[in-house]
C-alpha cells in the first residue's frame, strides 16, 4: 500500500501549547501513595517523594499536572489536606469508596511539582461544595498575606503564595456517578459564580469548565451549549474526557478510535463557536482535553476491591503494544487540532491507568510511556497543516485511514519532525513525502516503536519488551523522503 504526507512550510496551523503534554495525578489507587509519595521507601527523599518515579516523570517531560481529581475532587475538602500531618483527618472518599488519609495534600503536591518541573492545574470541588470553598482555596494558594487563609498558609510554613494559574471548575459534572452531579443549567450557573468569585480574588487565573465525560454521554452537545451559554465570560477552556478500550478484541477497530477523538474535538469546537456567535463574543473558548487514555484492562479486577481500604491497587491497567499505538494516534490527533486544543492531560501519571508503574522494589515504563515521551520531548514548535493520502478501512467512524501523521516545525532548532502511525496490521506502507522547501535538510533521526505481538507488555521483570528502536527503512534524498513503515508501527522521523 502507498501513502503520501503533504505539507507546505507557509501553511502553519498553530504553535503548540506545551501544556498539550500534561498529565494527571488523582487521589486514586496508588497514584499518590506508593506512587509519587512513599515515605520510608529507599528511593524517597526526606519529604517522602519517590525520586525514582520523579526521574521517569522528568523523562516524560510533563509541563502541567492536573490535581487532585478526577471523581475524587467532588468530595474534596482541601482544608483537610493542609497543616500539621498528625492533625489531618482520615475521611471516606465516596468516589472510589476508599479511605483518604490526607497525609499528602495541597502543599505537598506543590512541593512535588517543583521536583518534576511541572505546573499545577488545580481542580475545585463543585460537587459537594461551591463558591465559598472556591474563594477560600484560591485565597490560601494565591494571596500573599494579610487575610485569614493566606496567613493560614504562612502558618503552615509556606511563606510565598503558590500562585496557581490554571483551575478546573469541578470534574465531570455531567456524570450521574459524580458526587453532586448536576444538570447542565445547574452546573453552568455554579461554574459561572465560582469562576467569578475566584477571578475576584485573582484576576490573572485561567479556568476550565466541565464539558462532557465522553462523546457517548446522552447529554453531549446540549451540555456544552447550555454550560457555555451560562458561564462563557468566566471560563477560558471547556474540558473533554475520553477513554478507549479494545473490549471486542478487534485491534483494527480499536486503532480507529482516534477518529472518534477527532470527531469529538470537531463537534466541541463547533459548539464553542456557535455559542460565541450567539453571544457576539470576541473571546474564543479553547479545549482542555484533560483526561484521555486507554482504560479497560483493569475493569473486572477492580470489582473485587474491598470498600474503605487505603490506596488499594485500582485501575492498574497493564498496557500492551497496541495501546501504545493508539496513544500515539491520540496525541497526533490533538496536535492536528493544536489551534484549539491547548491543554491535554494523559490520565493518569503513576500506577493508575499510567505510563509509570511502581512496586516496593522498583519502577518501570509501560508501553504507552514511549509514544508520550517521544512526542512530548520532540513535538515542540508549530504544527504544519498535514495532508495525508493513504488507503482506508471500514471502521465505526466511517472510513479510517491506515496512516495517522502530523508534521511539526521547530524554527529555533531548524528542525522538522514527522510523527506517523501505520495502523495496518497486514501491510507495510510505502511512504513518500516532498520536503524540498527545506533546502539543505538531512535525515538526522528515525526512531520506531514496533512489536510483532500486539499484546506484548512491559513488566517489572521484563521492562523493555516493548521499547523504541532505530528505524532503518526510510531515506531522505534531494528533499524527498521515501521509505517503508512496517505493519503496526509508530515513527518519529527528524529532519534538520
Ligand atoms: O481517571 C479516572 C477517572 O475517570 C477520573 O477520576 C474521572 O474524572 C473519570 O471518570
Amino acid at each position: 500500500k502507498k501513502a503520501t504526507i503533504m505539507i507546505d512550510k507557509n501553511f502553519i496551523l498553530s504553535d503548540i501549547d506545551e501544556r498539550t503534554y500534561g498529565s494527571f495525578v488523582e487521589h486514586l489507587g496508588r497514584c499518590v501513595y506508593e506512587g509519587i509519595y512513599q515515605p520510608g521507601h529507599p528511593a524517597a527523599d526526606e519529604k517522602g517523594l519517590r525520586q525514582d518515579v520523579a526521574a521517569l516523570i522528568r523523562e516524560l517531560n510533563v509541563p502541567v499536572t492536573r490535581y487532585p481529581g478526577g471523581n475524587f475532587v467532588s468530595g474534596y475538602r482541601w482544608e483537610d489536606s493542609v497543616g500539621p500531618k498528625e492533625q489531618r483527618p482520615s475521611k471516606i472518599d465516596l468516589a472510589w469508596r476508599v479511605v483518604e488519609s490526607n497525609q499528602f495534600g495541597l502543599n505537598e503536591f506543590m512541593e512535588w511539582t517543583k521536583t518534576v518541573d511541572t505546573q499545577p492545574m488545580m481542580a475545585i470541588n463543585l460537587g459537594t461544595r461551591g463558591i465559598e470553598a472556591a474563594k477560600n482555596i484560591i485565597e490560601y494558594t494565591n494571596l500573599k498575606k494579610g487575610s485569614y487563609y493566606s496567613d493560614l498558609r504562612r502558618q503552615h510554613g509556606v511563606t510565598e503564595p503558590h500562585d496557581i494559574k490554571l483551575w478546573c471548575l469541578g470534574n465531570e459534572m455531567d456524570g450521574p456517578w459524580q458526587e453532586g452531579h448536576k444538570t447542565a443549567l445547574e452546573y453552568g450557573r455554579i461554574a459561572e459564580e465560582a469562576g467569578k468569585a475566584m477571578r475576584l480574588v485573582d484576576p490573572t487565573i485561567e479556568t476550565v469548565a466541565c464539558g462532557s465525560s465522553s462523546l457517548s454521554m446522552p447529554t453531549f452537545g446540549f451540555w456544552e451549549d447550555t454550560v457555555l451559554s451560562q458561564c462563557y465570560d468566566q471560563v477560558d477552556y471547556i474540558s473533554m474526557h475520553q477513554y478507549y478500550g479494545n473490549r471486542d478484541g478487534d485491534s483494527q477497530q480499536f486503532l480507529a478510535s482516534s477518529d472518534g477523538m477527532d470527531q469529538f474535538i470537531r463537534e466541541v469546537i463547533s459548539i464553542c463557536d456557535a455559542v460565541k456567535a450567539k453571544r457576539r463574543a470576541k473571546k474564543q473558548i479553547n479545549i482542555s482535553f484533560d483526561e484521555w487514555n486507554v482504560w479497560y484492562h483493569s475493569n473486572e479486577q477492580d470489582k473485587q476491591i474491598e470498600p474503605w481500604s487505603e490506596h488499594p491497587h485500582q485501575l492498574e491497567d497493564v498496557y500492551n503494544f497496541e495501546d501504545s499505538l493508539l496513544v500515539a494516534s491520540m496525541m497526533i490527533t490533538m496536535l492536528r487540532h493544536a489551534d484549539r486544543v491547548k491543554i491535554g492531560c494523559l490520565a493518569q501519571l503513576v500506577n493508575v491507568i499510567a505510563p509509570i508503574m511502581t512496586s516496593a522494589t522498583g519502577v518501570w515504563k509501560q508501553t504507552i510511556f514511549y509514544p508520550f515521551a517521544m512526542i512530548s520531548n520532540q513535538g515542540r514548535g508549530h504544527v504544519l497543516h498535514t495532508q495525508i493520502k493513504a488507503p482506508t478501512f471500514a471502521s465505526n467512524y466511517g472510513n479510517s485511514g491506515y496512516l495517522d501523521a502530523v508534521v511539526i516545525e521547530n524554527v529555533e532548532e531548524d528542525q522538522l519532525t514527522i510523527f506517523a502511525v501505520n495502523k495496518d496490521l497486514e501491510d507495510e506502507l510505502e511512504l513518500t513525502s516532498d520536503f524540498r522547501q527545506y533546502e539543505g535538510y538531512r535525515l538526522v533521526d528515525h526512531v520506531m516503536l514496533r512489536h510483532d505481538d500486539l499484546k506484548a507488555v512491559n513488566t517489572e521483570a521484563n521492562p523493555e519488551t516493548v521499547a523504541p528502536v532505530k528505524g532503518s527503512r526510510v531515506v531522505f534524498e534531494q528533499g524527498k523522503l521515501t521509505g517503508v513503515l512496517p505493519t503496526q508501527s509508530f515513527h518519529m522521523i527528524k529532519l534538520q
